[in-house]
């Protein structure tokens, strides 16, 4: 059985079934999600491997061979048409043009379930999906449960990684209009024990660790790799559950009255995932899969719903591909670009540039265009660059562009200088994305570093020559 298969069972059916790497139904062998590539704007669905299987990450792998995809439809499983698109802009616009959000690059969240590969929605900073039209979602003071399965290791305290009901105008519309699971270190509400990141409700105007606002020492600080989260809701009472989704059962975190002023609800039936209600869009998070359902799922339908995760067998896998890098050793990166292929990623003080390079030049230019290898400051999967001729100081970036600095030793920092490096867009060497930002990748544009996406809104963005641009040949340091 699925986890729907589950919830059925159970007297409180999945209303929506979102999931890019799994049927969440035993008998589901429908499309799980879209992808859009860059190349030629053509899209391809995803399908599992089987009924009620695994998704076929391989059909992605060949259709975005060479170029970048995203993910522009996460389909509901349920029948009931509660896909999930690209987000709108409401009480706050998001990046692309017309203020909508980011899509998610379809490879920044590799996984395997049992072993077989597939691919979780990283959502960046920007990065939204949201259904305003849904169908059989709770409303008013309706009754609901929801659970999601997480990155428990990708979190920041901005507003907010959500996943549940949210308004259908896309604006903060007052307290009680939401409710959804949160997951983060948003402190500004709610929080729990330590220093999180925590579960909690976002009801609207608040996100909940219990009775009301404020600290609530029995929502623990996560440090699981893999998360499920649960929260349920029916007049005057709610519930948050949450554990460890690659092994063990379930705990309670809250259960019991709504937060003064939240009761009755006024839900509004939307859908949003790794988004604030109105749109704030600061957060980011990663996810797996996530249900809703209608009616009030028992403890023990969530406990087997918990056990069908965990047999479902989450596990880590390569963040990289490509040429190996070396931790330890100096690097040189040449351009592939036709007409560029003399020079090679360098910095002028704060400024990464391209600048032509070779044996004979100066020792200072030599050293400018060498870079240290160091395991990945804000994930050991991927790699750091730091500077030959400064040392403590990176490639990070910042507003996109690639910069030099040193390391203030903040997760933003060590999160900002974190590259994960995978074979050559173009066919040569190395593509070098930007482990928060997947959809980003090193680019030269106008002889200066970018972290810069396959068209956006941004003139380094550009599509033409985004993938020589973003190719670069890897060998022994100059210095
Ligand atoms: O409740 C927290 C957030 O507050 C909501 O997600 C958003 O709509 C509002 O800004
Ligand atoms: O480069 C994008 C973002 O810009 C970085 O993550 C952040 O440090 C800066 O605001
Ligand atoms: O960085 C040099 C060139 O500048 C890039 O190849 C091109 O995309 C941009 O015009």
């Amino acid at each position: 059985a699925g986890p729907c298969d589950i919830y059925s069972s159970g007297g409180t059916p999945c209303v929506a079934a979102h999931s890019t790497t799994r049927a969440l139904y035993s008998s589901y062998t429908g499309a799980l999600y879209q992808v859009q590539r860059a190349s030629d704007s053509a899209k391809t669905s995803i399908s599992p491997l089987s009924a009620g299987g695994v998704a076929n990450a391989a059909t992605q792998d060949t259709f975005c061979a060479n170029t970048t995809c995203l993910i522009t439809i996460i389909y509901d499983q349920s029948g009931r048409g509660n896909h999930l698109t690209q987000a709108p802009p409401g009480g706050f616009n998001g990046p692309e043009a017309n203020g909508y959000d980011n899509l998610a690059s379809a490879i920044g969240a590799p996984v395997t379930l049992n072993g077989q590969k597939a691919y979780g929605v990283f959502v960046s900073p920007g990065t939204g999906y949201r259904n305003d039209v849904t169908n059989g979602i709770a409303t008013g003071d309706g009754t609901e449960g929801m659970y999601a399965v997480l990155d428990g290791s990708h979190y920041n305290d901005a507003c907010c990684f959500d996943y549940g009901n949210a308004e259908t105008n896309n604006k903060d519309t007052g307290d009680a209009h939401m409710e959804a699971i949160y997951y983060g270190t948003c402190g500004v509400w709610g929080t729990g024990s330590g220093s999180g990141p925590w579960v909690m409700a976002d009801l609207e105007n608040g996100l909940f660790s219990g009775s009301g606002a404020g600290l609530n020492s029995a929502d623990p600080s996560i440090s699981y790799r893999f998360v499920t989260a649960t929260i349920k809701g029916k007049p005057s009472q709610w519930a948050m559950r949450g554990g460890n989704a690659a092994s063990g059962s379930l705990s309670t975190y809250y259960s019991g009255a709504r937060p003064s002023g939240y009761s009755p609800m006024h839900e509004e039936g939307a859908i949003i995932l790794g988004i604030g209600g109105d749109n704030s869009n600061g957060a980011q998070g990663t996810f797996y899969e996530g249900v809703m359902t209608s009616g009030y799922p028992s403890d023990a339908t969530e406990n087997s719903v918990q056990a069908n995760i965990v047999a479902a067998k989450y596990a880590t896998t390569s963040l990289t591909s490509g040429p190996a890098l070396t931790v330890g050793s100096s690097i040189k990166l040449q351009a592939t670009t036709p007409g560029y292929t003399t020079r090679y990623l360098t910095h002028t003080g704060s400024t990464v540039n391209t600048q032509v390079v070779s044996s004979s030049s100066s020792t200072t230019l030599k050293q400018q265009a060498s870079w240290k290898v160091r395991a990945g400051l804000g994930n050991s999967a991927c790699f750091s660059l730091e500077s030959v001729d400064t040392a403590g100081s990176y490639i990070r970036h910042y507003e996109f562009a690639l910069q030099v600095g040193a390391s203030d030793g903040s997760k933003q920092f060590k999160e900002d200088a974190t590259f994960c490096p995978q074979a050559g867009l173009n066919g040569q060497g190395s593509s070098i994305r930007a482990w928060g930002y997947p959809t980003r990748y090193f680019r030269h544009y106008s002889n200066v570093g970018y972290a810069a996406s396959n068209g956006g809104v941004k003139t380094f963005d550009a599509t033409s020559s985004f993938n020589d641009d973003a190719s670069w040949l890897i060998s022994t340091g100059f210095a």
